[in-house]
């Protein structure tokens, strides 16, 4: 079903995240034919450039990384017969008039500010005062959302200068993961997990997110933030939230945003002996972290494992550990609910051979879940205990229409043109993510220690093992 017609300007309209992500994104909605015949899209960004040099851009942005499966040239020419280019400078006046004239009042106006924070504040000013703002105006706003506390706020209060709270769409991409949202789907639409996800029932939770990828080209931002900031304070975050958070009464913007922040504020303060901060090393062929962002004396870190504690009735003394970081063994995300042993063991196993139950939900890639349950062992061999796993490959058990899921972005942007923030962060939250996460960075900063090295390739420095061997427990495989 289609969308309602609108109006969305880009800008930043050349920038990456516009051409692998943006974009293609939109190319595979219309494709899908969810974007009406009159939808506008417009690029904008600093630099003049006719429409046919933009459309010349946006096809070969679709060409490397929408095609598949969607190759059809008068498609893509009708996609791109939507879209248009205006070069204004968000600092000045130029090209505002211009921009003004292609936004029609009477439809929804969707801003993606896929630009540096520093130019959310003159961006937002100048749609106002070019009168390019009404009831039907979202605005779109890229991670990150500042700094630390104090930049989120300032962020949060020059937005709300000229939109309000209902208007303003913080993405977090993490939460468009097909994924993701189908762990709601599985917490809230069954009743056999509900009763079990407890202190008293859950051993202990695990949350990866594994990258092969190293920082690349990106040094200079990620020099800056380092894991922490780059995917705890957010990504992980919100993956936290929605595993630990209780049932919201509603699916609702409000609701499920709500109990999200409730999670945030119970997180406990962590203490630096559960936290492991870490930087890869070189080896043949790979650069080191240090030449990527071209620092020797860089002590930000590209890998993080730490255990955390939230403290509420549901979770008070389960210890839940997250994990991230650049150039690990694989590209592997998961959450892991490890259950508790069964109180006794009516097989005479000997406690170490007595697994929990785990549940693990498979963000990316190979979507899918799956519940690890002990069986008796066939054959004849007696009483025979082995661990079996329920396997839910979403591609397998749905057809492999289902594994073509829209993209995380894609996703997103449509709920901004209908209307609904659900899945996008409150400015509330945000803040709370930053106020919990500044005393860690403070903490670390103030002892100026040396993230520890871990070979490429591997699962990080020695001591994140540790972080859970101390308490006989184990981290899973990245695989
Ligand atoms: C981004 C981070 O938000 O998420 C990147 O800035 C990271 O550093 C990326 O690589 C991971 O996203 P995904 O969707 O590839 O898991």
């Amino acid at each position: 079903i289609p969308v309602d017609p609108f109006d969305l300007v880009i800008f930043g309209g050349t920038g990456d995240l516009a051409r692998r992500k943006i974009l293609p994104g939109l190319y595979r909605r219309y494709w899908a034919g969810q974007l009406p015949d009159d939808a506008r899209i417009v690029g904008a960004s600093r630099h003049e450039m006719p429409d046919e040099e933009y459309r010349a851009m946006v096809r070969a942005a679709i060409e490397e990384f929408a095609i598949e499966g969607r190759d059809d040239a008068a498609r893509i020419d009708g996609f791109l017969s939507l879209v248009s280019f205006v070069a204004v400078d968000a600092t000045g006046e130029a090209g505002w008039s211009e921009l003004a004239e292609k936004i029609r009042p009477d439809l929804i106006q969707a801003y993606y500010f896929s630009v540096g924070p520093s130019l959310f504040g003159d961006l937002a000013e100048r749609l106002h005062k070019h009168k390019m703002a009404g009831k039907e105006t979202r605005i779109v706003v890229e991670k990150p959302f500042g700094h630390d506390l104090e930049s989120a706020r300032d962020l949060n209060r020059t937005l709300r200068c000229y939109f309000s709270e209902e208007q303003i769409y913080r993405i977090d991409h993490y939460l468009g993961k097909e994924t993701v949202q189908n762990l709601m789907a599985v917490r809230f639409g069954n009743v056999l997990f509900e009763p079990l996800w407890n202190a008293l029932y859950v051993d202990h939770i695990q949350i990866t997110v594994a990258e092969t990828v190293g920082v690349g080209g990106r040094g200079a931002y990620y020099d800056r933030s380092g894991a922490m900031r780059d995917m705890v304070q957010n990504h992980m975050m919100q993956l936290l939230c929605l595993i630990a958070m209780e049932p919201p009464y509603h699916f609702d913007p409000d609701a499920v945003r709500d109990e999200k922040l409730k999670v945030i504020r119970a997180l406990d303060p962590v203490p630096p002996e559960d936290i492991v901060r870490g930087q890869y090393a070189g080896a043949e062929g790979i650069e080191s972290y240090f030449t990527d962002v071209e620092d020797e004396a860089s002590l930000t870190e590209s890998f993080i494992a730490m255990k955390l504690h939230i403290s509420n009735w549901r979770w008070k003394g389960t210890p839940i550990y997250v994990r991230t970081g650049k150039r690990l063994k694989a590209r592997a995300s998961e959450i892991a609910v490890v259950f508790k042993h069964p109180p006794h063991s009516v097989f005479g196993q000997k406690t170490n051979d007595r697994r929990g139950n785990v549940l693990v939900i498979r963000l990316q890639p190979n979507e899918g879940m799956n519940l690890r349950v002990t069986i008796k062992e066939p054959g004849p061999g007696g009483m025979r205990l082995i661990e079996v796993p329920l396997d839910m490959s979403f591609a397998e058990a749905l057809g492999p229409e289902a594994a073509d899921v829209p993209d995380a972005y894609e996703r997103l942007i449509m709920d901004v043109i209908r209307g609904n923030q659900t899945l996008f962060m409150r400015g509330d939250e945000a803040e709370a993510a930053w106020a919990w996460t500044d005393p860690i960075i403070a903490q670390w900063e103030e002892q100026g220690d040396r993230p520890k090295l871990y070979d490429p390739g591997s699962t990080g420095p020695e001591e994140s093992l540790m972080l859970l061997y101390r308490e006989g427990r184990r981290w899973r495989d990245i695989q």
